[in-house]
């Protein structure tokens, strides 16, 4: 190749042209390299919604246990970099273990392969404000690193809103399909409905809505109606319920109720991944 100098002046288009091409090489390495981590896993289940506070963490991790109470291998990931809550929700005391070939090895509790951001925190309460690019990167970082090993099913935790990292997430990682939550309020329908059109724009499968915080005090019945304006499946209904006061485990093993309605849930997503071909739109 020929060097910039008197009788060759530099052509900046060329070497803007060469550093695209860099980056786009990289790119695709990234990517083979994040597919190639996530080979073992089965079904990748992400679980979102716009809306702040509505329960995503809590059915990603009653789902995660529950699929393990019934046998399959499942995993956890909380990809919410600002406010991973994974490893308090799973009460997880050991980090992951680092292989010799750097890799990461998720820990287990409740028969479930949790990894989260949250291991990479200092102390729990310190708070992580990261800009886009930054969040893009750890989340890449901890997809390429992670071991999973076999897995039936993977759940996603996603952190709310629009922003980076669901976007990322989403783009990065190839999910059989999402779970949406939402409550039964009106406002609460409208964000859902957002996230369902978020979730479509980017071609993937809405496997259904979950409707929480049912009964007597929020009302129950807009999951249902959000499912039949969208043409999704309805999943199920979670009542608001006292019985997840107690965090020191997720509530599906200490509640024979609450385990029935996360059984009725996993039914229902596992019967909408086998239809997930039939595109619901
Ligand atoms: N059905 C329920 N009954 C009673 N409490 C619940 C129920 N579902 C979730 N909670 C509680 O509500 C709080 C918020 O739930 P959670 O953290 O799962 O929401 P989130 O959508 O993940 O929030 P964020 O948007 O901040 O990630 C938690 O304290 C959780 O224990
Ligand atoms: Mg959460």
């Amino acid at each position: 190749m020929n060097r910039p100098g008197p009788d060759n002046p530099p052509n900046p288009q060329a070497a803007q042209a060469r550093a695209r091409i860099e980056q786009m090489k990289r790119q695709f390495e990234q990517k083979r390299a994040i597919e190639s981590s996530l080979a073992g896993i089965k079904t990748k289940i992400g679980v979102y919604s716009g809306k702040g506070g509505v329960g995503k963490t809590t059915v990603a991790v009653n789902l995660a246990v529950t699929l393990a109470q019934d046998g399959a291998g499942a995993g956890l990931l909380d990809v919410d970099i600002d406010c991973p809550n994974v490893v308090r929700a799973m009460n997880v005391a050991e980090p992951p273990k680092v292989g010799e070939d750097n890799r990461l090895s998720p820990p287990e509790r409740f028969g479930v392969k949790v990894m989260s951001m949250g291991f990479f925190q200092k102390k729990e309460e310190e708070a992580i404000i990261w800009r886009g690019p930054m969040i893009h990167n750890a989340i890449n970082q901890l997809l390429q690193a992670t071991d999973w090993g076999e897995l039936d099913y993977l759940l996603i935790d996603l952190p709310p809103g629009t922003s980076d990292s669901p976007l990322t997430v989403m783009q990065t990682l190839a999910v059989d399909g999402f779970v949406v939550v939402t409550t039964p309020q009106e406002l609460a329908m409208i964000d859902a409905m957002r996230s369902i059109n978020m979730i479509r724009t980017l071609n993937v499968d809405v496997l259904g809505v979950v409707e929480n915080f049912a009964g007597p005090i929020f009302g129950s019945g807009a999951g249902e109606q959000l499912a039949r304006e969208m043409q999704v499946p309805f999943l199920g209904r979670l009542e608001l319920r006292k019985d997840y006061r107690d965090t020191s485990r997720p509530t599906v093993l200490n509640s024979a109720p609450v385990l029935r309605e996360y059984r009725q849930i996993a039914s229902r997503t596992k019967a909408a991944l086998d239809g997930v071909t039939v595109k619901a739109v």
